[in-house]
């Protein structure tokens, strides 16, 4: 059974001991509603360090106001089972009620000051669910070119959320390795980045994408799909074989996909190369190639790596 820790010191403590007895830790950092995509990621640390720690935290400074905050999908007790299920457990579940728990140094009128000079500052108006909340926290790392392009046109916040929160749970846990999923391609890059660029003394290992059966990516967000929905999904998914097709025994661009995408399409067929993530004119190093679209209410994400040379 998992060590359950809500305590941030604790959880610190607990890395220490375990590291001074020479012990690695691998840390799958995730916001919980667990599925074999979080467990694929929680086998690959197995696999490199002796002791895994899986952090469980919906982050609210990595949505903005206008995003599902509130209809994130939760079930600690499943996830539990799930982790538990594995033939090797999972040794630690940090489970931190608020990791910006601290006291609330924002007057109301500050927080609006806060957003103002925000604003004016970063010019984007980037404003998460923390400042709202009007919540105490002002530090954040900001991965600035990589966190543009791609999924950051239409999620200002989301980048700057996600590279702090994981220094928090970097600062806090002290991993040797930290995993992240390929599934969510530019993050993946963006702590590797990050982490290259301030000198975290922790290797970030990237992990393949975990489908269903029918090819579908694993997503928390998959549960808010009807059933017309999910074959829309689909089709973004063939969409992306075409092009790995193409490109792989053409070695060029296609033109643009005949498939109706105008109703669901945020961007498709964007090729960009695996590390700086910028367009590629034309494929003479690894590239991959990134799809985002609506169905529904629910936002989803595919891409596919292209390794051709
Ligand atoms: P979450 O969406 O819960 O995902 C946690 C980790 O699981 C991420 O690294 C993600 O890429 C990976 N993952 C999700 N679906 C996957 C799939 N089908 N195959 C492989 N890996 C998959 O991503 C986050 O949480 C947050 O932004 C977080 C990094 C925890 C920071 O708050």
């Amino acid at each position: 059974e998992p060590e359950i820790i809500t305590d941030k010191n604790q959880m610190r403590n607990w890395s220490r001991a375990m590291r001074s007895q020479g012990k690695t830790i691998g840390l799958v950092p995730t916001m919980g509603y667990l599925h074999e995509g979080h467990l694929s990621l929680v086998k690959q640390s197995h696999c490199h360090a002796n002791l895994t720690v899986v952090s469980i935290y919906v982050n609210p400074g990595q949505f903005s106001p206008s995003e599902d905050l509130s209809i994130y999908p939760s079930d600690f007790q499943g996830d539990l089972r799930k982790v538990m299920s594995l033939s090797k457990a999972v040794d630690v579940v940090f489970h931190p009620h608020n990791l910006y728990d601290y006291k609330n140094n924002f007057k109301n009128n500050d927080v609006n000051d806060s957003k103002r000079s925000e604003s004016g500052n970063a010019g984007s108006g980037v404003v998460s669910c923390l400042e709202e909340k009007g919540m105490g926290h002002e530090t954040w790392v900001r991965v600035e070119r990589l966190e543009k392009g791609l999924c950051g046109k239409s999620r200002p916040v989301f980048f700057r959320g996600v590279a702090t929160i994981v220094s928090k749970l970097f600062n806090i846990v002290e991993p040797d390795f930290a995993f992240f999923g390929k599934k969510d391609y530019q993050q993946f890059r963006v702590i590797q980045r990050m982490v290259r660029d301030l000198d975290f003394g922790i290797e970030v290992i990237g992990s393949e994408i975990a489908r269903d059966e029918d090819g579908l990516a694993l997503s928390s967000r998959n549960v808010h799909l009807s059933p017309e929905e999910r074959e829309k999904v689909l089709s973004m998914l063939l969409i992306l074989l075409c092009y790995d097709l193409h490109i792989t025994l053409m070695k060029t661009e296609p033109m643009a996909p005949n498939v109706d995408q105008s109703s669901f399409l945020e961007y498709a067929y964007q090729i960009v190369d695996q590390e700086s993530l910028e367009a590629m004119e034309e494929i003479k190093s690894p590239v991959v190639f990134c799809i985002a679209a609506w169905f529904g209410k629910v936002r989803l994400i595919d891409n596919m790596e292209i390794n051709i040379m």
